[in-house]
């Protein structure tokens, strides 16, 4: 396998920054609000809810969203504590949050914008969430917000262009069966040890509320407004190739550690895993529907969330020469994405087995 840079959001809050570009991640926490409140309050057991809470998002990125995130936790379980005993929760419980992410995510941009007033303590805690971050049985409910279609590996076969499993797009379209293959084995390792590590870490009978993206079965990665999105980026990869800007023979190895699973395979993925029982996994209606397609705001966004993992391997001035590219790309195929076929988005409830 070989190892790929860290995949991190553009920092800091200026006009290209994740902090800037994230209203489509943060449209579903807004859309999931009530499941995820009708979720705590029927699958979290109250006897969880005493002395201190703990609630950790793993992927927080550098804000606002994870606050967002956070704050609807805390609200449900305040809702279902003043239900179920009458009383107000604050009076007898604290809650912490622990906000991960990889070391190099601008978690001073995080902590800078820690909402005024809160009424929790927070801690960073940096690593990959691959592996195990925090203490055995520390936290009772865990947070994941467009952050469960990540690989911590590159499969090595689909970046040599001598391998039958070649990829040659630079992602996983799909078609060539062998690449999705070894995607998918990847994500399936990858995945599992995320559900390990978290199982060690949450108490029992605590819950992981995953947000996000997956293709619905049978539909192809490339059929997606967002697979075509990364078909513009890969196009543009070349285009700036065949200009002599980047070399040819590294756009021809590039592929990223991103896999949207279909439905099918993230249910199976959790289910070999045993450690979590599927309380939901419910369709989310985005309120934002599908890729607005303003053709400049839609190549910010992108570059927001692809600009530094691009910078890393192609350098800066190539990413901003590869996101012109794709704005002038979007503004031509606005009827492809349109009407490209939809993916899903999901909120998975997950209760961890005693
Ligand atoms: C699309 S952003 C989502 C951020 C945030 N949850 C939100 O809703 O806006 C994905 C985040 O996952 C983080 N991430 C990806 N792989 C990770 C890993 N192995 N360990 C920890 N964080 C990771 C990235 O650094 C990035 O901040």
């Amino acid at each position: 396998m070989s190892t790929a840079p860290e995949w991190i959001m553009v920092g800091g809050e200026g006009p290209e920054s994740y902090n800037q570009h994230s209203s489509y991640q943060r449209a579903l926490l807004e859309a999931a609000k009530e499941k995820m409140k009708e979720a705590i309050s029927s699958k979290l057991s109250l006897d969880l809810i005493y002395d201190r809470f703990s609630v950790a998002d793993f992927g927080c990125a550098s804000g606002p969203n994870t606050f967002v995130a956070v704050q609807n936790i805390i609200d449900a379980v305040e809702a279902k504590y003043h239900r179920e005993t009458g009383q107000n929760l604050s009076d007898n419980i604290e809650f912490q949050v622990l906000f991960n992410d990889f070391t190099s995510n601008d978690f001073n941009t995080l902590f800078q914008a820690l909402p005024r007033g809160r009424k929790y303590y927070s801690a960073g805690v940096p690593g990959s969430f691959f592996e195990r971050v925090l203490p055995k049985q520390s936290f009772h409910i865990g947070v994941i917000n467009y952050a469960f279609h990540f690989t911590s590996k590159i499969p090595k076969e689909i970046t040599d262009r001598n391998s039958p499993s070649w990829n040659r797009d630079m992602h996983c379209t799909g078609f060539n069966q062998a690449v999705k293959k070894a995607y998918l084995d990847q994500y399936s390792a990858d995945t599992k040890n995320l559900l390990d590590a978290r199982a060690e870490e949450l108490v029992p009978g605590g819950l992981m509320l995953i947000l996000g993206s997956c293709l619905r079965d049978g539909i192809k990665m490339s059929e997606t407004s967002k697979g075509i999105m990364m078909d513009f980026i890969g196009d543009s990869l070349n285009d700036l190739a065949q200009q002599g800007v980047i070399e040819q023979d590294k756009v021809d190895s590039f592929s990223t550690p991103l896999f949207l699973a279909e439905e099918c395979e993230l249910r199976q993925i959790i289910e070999e895993n045993g450690k979590f029982t599927i309380e939901a996994f419910e369709d989310i209606i985005h309120l934002d529907g599908e890729f607005v397609v303003d053709p400049k705001n839609s190549a910010l966004s992108s570059k927001a969330s692809f600009g530094a993992f691009l910078t890393a391997h192609f350098g800066a001035d190539a990413m901003s020469q590869v996101f012109e590219l794709v704005e002038a790309k979007i503004r031509e195929g606005v009827s492809r994405i349109m009407n490209a076929k939809p993916d899903m988005q999901y909120l998975i409830v997950l209760r961890k087995n005693c």
